[in-house]
């Protein structure tokens, strides 16, 4: 049978180092960073109760396709897929989506290596201790000359990628395991002090409201969004959980696994919004700042606090950390592609991809200063413009790969995977890969595979062309 091979990229150890490697992809920054900020532009509760039953109906049915698939396939997605597509008797052509995935993989890469870069930048500023005492206007004024400064964040985010690209090139089975069986908990260890000090604010409950009270009015405008970033704080969707899955022992059970990855990432970005708003109604910030929105609010936090320095840096190392083993997971599925399909070595394949991740990376650093007045997608009063220099509205350049890869190609990529599982590997496949004692609790599993998945994923599109 198939998925009693071993890959030929290493195999992790247990069962336990499938979870510690698949929690390292899930939570990063899209956790810490980018789910307060969303939450913030998106209004609050209406955006939070959207993205919490996306990831449970949708987003773990799709994680648990993706595992089973890559570790019934044991290689990188594309031939996964393609291997899984012949033995079921469909067109291997299946295998584009996870090349769509895989795509869509590296360019997060290239803007995520750059944000990661700002928390290096963070680290340094945090040690030296340059937020002591800082208000909310002077961090709002030390974010933006970070980012107006287009070299030192070139710098940063050479650095972030060159950290990437040493882990994959050495091979990701033997580097994960050790930092993160440390460095996770900790995180969470730091998140929990940094929620014990927003209790302390006074605005604990402005905060709490602001996440979970939930307008129903408000339910349509960020559903997209709300989707989108379920997958992407997940993983699923380009491949990094498939490839994961292909480094899976045989007998553990995928979906416990599986649901225990869901449950520690939810908890981290709910502990990372409950820590952050409190402190950002206190400093008088404002919840529709951006992606700028952690970068202000933390230092303001750490550079009052006693011990806050040490305390401050040591969360933004932790928060590279977890941009790390993020980042590896998204370069991972196409190394392992170009390594099984080329001659070339494991090095020379992480160096090229890197790079070409780099160079794309680099319109991001310029959306935030050089190229800040280039707008994509212009509606000026009716009128549509592809591109125009200084428009009022319209997405920058790290907008749209924003856009493209949330949006759509991951969307798209989630679609395929779970139809490819519940539909073409069909339901006696699944049964045997997933091995389940209870047979209602399969049923239920299989049924959301199935038909919520695909259907919310569709239903879901759909409203938002008609909102
Ligand atoms: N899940 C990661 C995060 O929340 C981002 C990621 C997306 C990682 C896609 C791998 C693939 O930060």
């Amino acid at each position: 049978m198939l998925s009693d091979k071993v890959s030929i990229h290493g195999a992790w150890a247990s069962r336990w180092v499938f979870i510690l490697a698949a929690t390292g992809s899930a939570v990063g920054l899209g956790n810490i960073w980018k789910f307060p900020y969303m939450t913030g532009m998106y209004g609050g509760g209406a955006f939070v109760m959207m993205y919490l039953v996306c990831i449970f109906l949708i987003g773990l049915p799709i994680m648990l396709a993706e595992t089973l698939i890559g570790r019934r396939g044991r290689q990188s997605p594309i031939n996964s897929l393609k291997t899984l597509a012949v033995e079921s008797g469909a067109a291997p052509r299946w295998s584009w989506a996870a090349l769509m995935g895989m795509l869509a993989a590296l360019l997060i890469l290239s803007f995520y290596s750059v944000v990661a870069g700002w928390s290096l930048d963070y680290i340094v500023n945090m040690g030296r201790g340059q937020f002591a005492g800082v208000s909310a206007e002077g961090a709002g004024g030390a974010f933006a000359t970070l980012t107006a400064d287009p070299w030192r964040l070139v710098l940063w985010h050479t650095l972030f990628m060159l950290l990437t690209g040493f882990v994959i090139a050495r091979g990701v089975v033997a580097g994960l395991e050790r930092s993160l069986r440390i460095m996770m908990p900790l995180l969470f260890v730091l998140l929990l002090v940094l929620l014990g000090y927003s209790m302390t604010t006074g605005y604990f409950m402005q905060g709490f409201h602001f996440l979970f009270d939930f307008q129903p009015g408000k339910l349509l405008d960020g559903m997209l969004a709300a989707m989108g970033h379920a997958f992407f704080t997940l993983s699923v969707g380009v491949g990094s959980i498939m490839v994961y899955g292909a480094y899976m022992p045989r007998n553990a059970s995928i979906g416990s696994t599986v649901l225990a990855v869901g449950i520690l990432d939810t908890l981290v970005a709910l502990t990372a919004g409950l820590a952050l708003f409190p402190i950002v109604f206190a400093a008088g910030l404002d919840v529709g700042e951006g992606p700028g929105l952690m970068f202000v609010t933390l230092p303001v936090a750490f550079g009052n606090v006693a011990f806050g320095q040490v305390m401050g840096t040591l969360f933004f190392i932790l928060v590279l950390v977890a941009a790390w083993t993020s980042s590896i997971s998204m370069l991972e599925p196409m190394v392992a592609y170009l390594v099984e399909r080329t001659r070339l070595s494991r090095a020379w394949v992480t160096a090229g991809l890197a790079f070409i991740c780099w160079f794309v990376g680099l319109g991001t650093v310029f959306s935030f200063n050089l190229w800040k007045q280039a707008k994509f997608f212009v509606n000026e009063g009716g009128v549509f413009h592809l591109y125009q220099w200084d428009a009022a509205s319209g997405l920058t350049f790290f907008g749209v790969i924003d856009f493209l890869t949330s949006r759509i190609m991951l969307p798209l990529g989630c679609l395929a995977f779970v139809v490819f599982a519940g539909w073409v590997m069909g339901r006696e496949t699944v049964r045997d890969e997933l091995a389940m004692g209870n047979a209602r609790l399969f049923a239920v599993t299989f049924f959301l595979m199935r038909y919520v998945a695909p259907l919310g994923i569709l239903i879901v599109f759909a409203a938002q062309l008609w909102a």
